[in-house]
């Protein structure tokens, strides 16, 4: 028996960050949505673990210990077999959750087809060792997550048409996050309670109000993310933009799906190193 799982992109609407802990990892706080846009994780029995890499971005990612799908599967079961497949259809180090969503999906594949019966909770607290954006992926539903990103709350979030657009070019995090500190940028964190966002309205509200604390850091480090994200506030079909996680996707939200096609269209013909995509946000 065969399972595939959909390993959504992740997308961080608001991202609130502090000052590292003794660890070095960051205080943070913030509502994760996913997209329809995504990668697959299929699994099937077999002897040995094996990897396969296909689809788009296949070549941007080497199959190797450090690829988060297999350390995923060793976590689950550090002895079993499994012939996996990964359609890579999200750009490497992208601030999308790609490696987290991957590596969520094959928890979920082989808890399936090795019958471990571990429930979504069980998988998501083992996955915390992953990766900060692990957990809440294993949920794929909306969530506010706080602590270093492992505490995951769900929420519900009114359905949005938006627009995803990277760069082309990976970011790699931890460089985000050391410029975050460089510029002291952590002082004026403070704690605040889950949204609950009634409508698309308040969610543009709130992303506009409480922004991305990565995109100062982000924009020091790959200037161009600057422009893209003013082209992008400037667009009179936008309703606020943003940059999800670390970079360097940002991503716009618009009234419609209407919108959502015809700015990615415009966006496309503008660059076409930019990868671009009209996007659906759901709860689940
Ligand atoms: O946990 P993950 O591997 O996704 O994190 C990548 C890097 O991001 C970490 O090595 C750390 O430098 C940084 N990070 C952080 N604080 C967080 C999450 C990630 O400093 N809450």
């Amino acid at each position: 028996m065969s399972v595939r799982v959909f390993a959504p992109a992740k997308i961080n609407l608001t991202l609130e960050v502090g000052a590292p802990r003794a660890d070095g990892y960051h205080p943070l706080q913030s509502a994760v949505v996913f997209a329809s846009e995504g990668d697959w994780v299929e699994a099937s029995p077999s002897d040995v673990l094996t990897l396969e890499i296909t689809g788009p971005v296949a070549n941007a990612l080497p199959v190797d210990e450090n690829n988060l799908v297999l350390r995923a599967a060793r976590l689950l079961a550090p002895r079993r077999g499994a012939a996996l497949r990964l359609q890579k259809n999200l750009p490497i180090a992208s601030g999308i959750g790609g490696g987290s969503s991957d590596a969520a999906a094959a928890l979920i594949a082989l808890n399936q087809v090795w019958s471990l019966n571990k429930s979504r909770s069980d998988l998501s607290h083992l996955a915390a060792s992953l990766g900060a954006d692990v957990p809440v992926c294993v949920h794929q539903h909306s969530a506010w997550i706080t602590g270093v990103g492992e505490v995951v709350a769900p929420i519900s979030v009114p359905p949005l048409n938006a627009v995803l657009v990277n760069p082309g070019k990976p970011m790699p995090t931890p460089p985000v996050f050391r410029r975050f500190d460089e510029l002291g940028l952590g002082a004026n964190f403070a704690e605040r309670q889950a949204p609950a966002w009634a409508t698309p309205e308040a969610v543009v509200t709130d992303i506009a109000a409480w922004g991305n604390a990565l995109e100062t850091p982000a924009v020091a480090l790959m200037p161009e993310l600057g422009d893209l994200l003013a082209a992008l506030r400037s667009d009179k079909r936008t309703l606020a933009a943003a940059l999800s996680g670390s970079g360097a996707t940002c991503f716009a939200v618009t009234n419609s799906a209407a919108d959502a096609r015809s700015l990615a269209t415009d966006l496309s013909a503008r660059n076409r190193e930019w990868w671009v995509r009209p996007t659906k946000i759901a709860n689940a």
